[in-house]
């Protein structure tokens, strides 16, 4: 059989880890695969670093077109990244018959129900296992290895730029700025780190996840995404004292009045395997009825593993691409047909349980007081800490940390109730409130 042509829009880390691991591997590939896989075009406004990269291997070409045009070409990989170029592009490449490979969480977490639906009404396969937690396979485990299951809730690790800030906030007892600017010295955070550390590139893996899981359409502008900005050092402190460890996670759960999708810093215990994943690492765990808890993890990010990914969906379009499109995986684990309606649930609906840090006056009656605007509002406490009093105005005034974790409610009564602790003359400063996720 002659080898599937393909053709990669963009090339540059990824790309060049494609390039070289299917040199590297292509005997055990074409085995695998049942055919060859040639890379027989690449695009790059660069040419020079295009060639640095690919030799004479493969024609390289400046306009993307001229590989979405090429009619023997059978799959276009995008790794361009970014949402408007990447979509034009991306709907051309469907419309002009080719199957489409893209590690662009955020493209399809956005537009993600436009291009499936292209690409179902053009009989082709958009494969994106590159798109969420690099390397490691959870698309593949969310849409093949547990079709079995009704799937309850998942969580992971999925940004790999700020579980390395958190790693380093922790062991050396760091603030965030100090740790984000080593980051970026040492090339791991990017100049612009904005979608990492404000959690909206977890957010964009956490919405594939959840329809993926639940069988409902991306749901990307419903989602609630908090990042690391405002974490504190001492917070990290007091979390460890308590037997938790901070993370940032990916979460969405299934519940009887809908979907929870929201990205936060959370306290999860420390025993929890998922609570050791330290550095760039990611993983991701799901529980599933049948099969109950799993866990995948590896590396998140970089240039073979994620190549890892991207060829592994170019062996399965090489298998598939003769199927008839309705014997294929579906896009987003269920048949296009058949996804469901449920929406994710406003945050203010979200149940889960917190860490409360507050700064107090260290007077008699402070801890009564906030114990008993909880009670009245059901809130049941499950650990206090009250830190010894240091002495901060210049009046002499005490001022203590009462640091408070707090079993499950619903978020919105976990705002009245702040609204009212804020606002006592005893309390000296904003409250911070980070959500604790036992993963049990
Ligand atoms: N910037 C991401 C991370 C990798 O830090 O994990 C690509 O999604």
């Amino acid at each position: 059989m002659k080898p599937v042509k393909v053709g990669l829009l963009g090339i540059g880390t990824v790309g060049s880890g494609v390039f070289e691991v299917l040199r590297r591997n292509q005997e055990e590939i074409t085995r695998r695969a049942g055919r060859g896989i040639e890379i027989s075009a690449v695009s790059r406004r660069d040419l020079e670093k295009a060639r640095a990269i690919v030799g004479d291997a493969a024609r390289v070409v400046a306009d993307p077109r001229d590989i979405i045009r090429d009619p023997e070409i059978e799959i276009v990989v995008e790794l361009i990244g970014g949402y408007d170029l990447a979509r034009e592009l991306v709907l051309e490449a469907i419309a002009a018959g080719k199957h489409v490979v893209t590690a662009n969480k955020a493209l399809l977490a956005v537009h993600g129900t436009e291009i499936f639906a292209a690409a179902q009404a053009r009989g082709v396969m958009v494969a994106f296992e590159a798109a969420v937690a690099g390397g490691i396979p959870i698309i593949k485990s969310l849409r093949e290895g547990l079709t079995a299951n009704r799937i309850q809730w998942l969580a992971g690790i999925i940004n790999g730029t700020t579980n390395f800030i958190l790693s380093e906030m922790r062991d050396k007892g760091l603030d965030f700025d100090t740790v984000l600017k080593q980051a970026q010295a040492l090339g791991y955070a990017e100049a612009d780190p904005t979608f990492d550390i404000e959690g909206i590139d977890a957010a964009h893996k956490a919405t594939l996840m959840s329809a993926m899981a639940f069988g409902v359409p991306v749901q990307f502008d419903r989602a609630y995404v908090e990042g690391i900005t405002q974490l504190a050092a001492q917070d990290i402190r007091y979390a460890e004292m308590l037997g938790y460890r901070i993370k940032l996670l990916g979460i969405s759960k299934r519940t009887p009045e809908g979907i929870e999708l929201r990205v936060h810093p959370a306290l999860i215990p420390a025993k929890r395997l998922i609570a050791n994943v330290e550095g760039a690492m990611n993983a991701v765990v799901v529980q599933g009825d049948a099969v109950g808890t799993t866990l995948y993890y590896g590396k998140g990010a970089g240039s073979e593993p994620t190549a890892s990914a991207v060829i592994a969906d170019l062996v399965d379009i090489a298998r598939l691409a003769g199927a008839d499109a309705s014997q294929r995986v579906p896009y987003l684990a269920f048949q296009q047909h058949a996804l469901g309606d449920e929406v994710v649930l406003p945050m203010a609906q979200v149940v889960t349980s917190y860490y409360l840090r507050l700064r107090v006056a260290d007077e008699t009656g402070v801890l009564a007081t906030v114990t008993r605007l909880l009670a009245e509002a059901s809130i049941s406490i499950d650990a206090v800490i009250q830190r010894e009093a240091d002495q901060v105005s210049g009046e002499g005034e005490n001022q203590t940390d009462l640091i408070i974790l707090t079993h499950e409610t619903r978020e919105g009564t976990m705002n009245e109730v702040l609204a009212r602790i804020q606002a006592l003359p005893a309390v000296k400063a904003p409250i911070t409130r980070i959500r604790k996720e036992e993963l049990a």
